[in-house]
């Protein structure tokens, strides 16, 4: 598949070298799926009682970690297992970090950790609101969280312990998405942005590229015909395995799949290589004027 980068590293700290880790950023940079076959992350014995969807309270579609508060939500449990399975997903979190280190060097000084994710339930059959059905092909952006032009990598691991893969479609590359769709694009009310700030329905301010990030996110997934239609290539991400990529600009839908660990970080366009290639800068290009 054209739109993976496959790489042998079994081992995370295992130092890639000069020119792997050039052609790891340019494969990223220009919208590929870096796809670790033969990395997984290690669940200690005492840890594989995890490995049922119990532990989800139902509310919440994931258990949630932040590992700069230490704090672990959306998980039924008493508190000693809280902290048994915060510690577990504390050794993820450290081990995407290492990993993202070993294969983007340039990213390193720039990159700020985000929340860590554990998915145990089962995506079949799971019912969500439209805008929240990531079984729709979309881009990642975040409504609560504006990202004010940053950009959003996941480091994704199929920890199933039964060999079971997890079923994605990668869809079309990020300029031809965006050009079909910008036109329909509407410019926010004036002062909405700053009103939704004002009224903490987001924790920072909306930027205008989040304001069109978002609707490109939420248009996507609502159109029907666009989800029939659009290019896209399924690809099963077999158990036991790592992959990661900018999920603002790859195109993604999951539809099957149980028991996945998710580090998500953000990285200032400045950072990139090629910050041309960025969302920004593509839609900067499309509106004809800056979006920050
Ligand atoms: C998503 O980010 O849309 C979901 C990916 C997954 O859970 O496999
Ligand atoms: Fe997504």
């Amino acid at each position: 598949m054209d739109r993976l980068f496959e790489l042998p590293l079994a081992d995370c700290n295992l130092p890639l070298d000069s020119s792997h880790q050039e052609l790891a950023t340019e494969a990223m940079e220009s919208g590929k799926a870096i796809f670790l076959p033969q990395l997984v992350f290690q669940f200690h014995d005492d840890e594989k009682k995890f490995l049922t969807p119990a532990w989800s309270n139902g509310a919440a579609k994931n258990i949630s970690y932040d590992s700069a508060t230490g704090r672990i939500q959306g998980m039924d449990g008493q508190s000693a297992d809280k902290v048994a399975l915060a510690n577990m997903l504390q050794r993820y979190a450290d081990f995407t970090t290492a990993l993202l280190h070993n294969l983007f060097p340039r990213y390193k000084p720039a990159l700020i950790r985000g929340r860590t994710s554990y998915r145990p339930v089962e995506i079949k059959g799971r019912v969500a609101k439209v805008t929240k059905d990531d079984t729709r092909l979309h881009p990642d952006q975040f409504p609560a969280r504006p990202v004010q032009g940053k950009r959003i990598i996941r480091v994704f691991c199929n920890v199933n312990p039964h060999g079971k893969g997890r079923d994605w479609r990668i869809g079309e590359p990020f300029a031809g998405f965006a050009q079909k769709f910008f036109p329909r694009l509407k410019a926010p009310f004036p002062l909405s942005l700053d009103v939704q700030y004002l009224l903490r329905v987001t924790r920072k301010r909306r930027t205008l590229y989040d304001h069109y990030m978002l609707q490109l996110h939420d248009q996507s997934k609502m159109d029907d015909h666009y989800q029939k239609t659009a290019p896209q290539t399924a690809f099963s991400f077999p158990a036991q395995c790592t992959w990661l990529c900018f999920t603002d600009e790859v195109l993604h839908a999951v539809d099957a799949g149980q028991y996945l660990l998710e580090q998500t970080y953000l990285l200032p366009v400045g950072a990139m290589r090629d910050p041309e290639k960025s969302p920004l800068r593509v839609l900067e290009r499309m509106a004809n004027r800056p979006l920050l």
